[in-house]
């Protein structure tokens, strides 16, 4: 059985990233969505680790695992027998970013990383735009999860 995580901060998650979810969870039969971060440092997000969690576990197919880990992302998978990381791939910029990493996490562990071009329906949506939008009251239903949208506007009014 092929082991497979999703990492990534999902502050918070969006609609493309729920596509690149169920989209590997057809090609990996055991996958785990892992939000990145350490839950007892106050981070700059919208939203704390465990809520980032509790998000993606009302939207994802229950059949997906959610976790989340404080440390090195090869230790985790180190630690769970995972083989792979899958990311999603908007543009050549996400590239750029994603090449290192996914360089430097083989070479530290042997952890391959396969990229899923992002659908090109979601192909310009990312957390932080969505982020900006909804913090001047702009519309991002459609881009979020409903829940998921739901909270983000609530945030924001506080
Ligand atoms: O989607 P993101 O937020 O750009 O994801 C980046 C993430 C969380 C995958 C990366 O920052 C990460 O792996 N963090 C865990 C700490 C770590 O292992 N860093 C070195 C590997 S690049």
């Amino acid at each position: 059985m092929t082991k497979a995580v999703c990492p990534g901060s999902f502050d918070p998650v969006t609609n493309g990233h729920l596509d690149i979810f169920n989209r590997a969870a057809e090609l990996f039969d055991d996958l785990t969505v892992l939000v990145t971060g350490n839950p007892s440092k106050k981070t700059s997000g919208l939203f704390s680790i465990e809520e980032r969690v509790e998000l993606i576990r009302e939207v994802v197919d229950p059949s997906i695992k959610v976790d989340w880990w404080g440390g090195l992302l090869v230790d985790y998978t180190t630690a769970h027998g995972v083989s792979t990381l899958v990311k999603g791939l908007r543009s050549s910029l996400d590239y750029e970013y994603e090449l290192p990493m996914a360089q430097i996490n083989r070479r530290l562990s042997g952890v391959d990383t396969v990229f899923l071009l992002t659908d090109e329906k979601f192909g310009y949506i990312s957390s932080s735009l969505c982020k900006e939008v909804a913090s001047y009251g702009g519309d991002v239903s459609g881009l979020l999860p409903d829940p998921v949208a739901k909270a983000v506007v609530e945030r924001y009014k506080k």
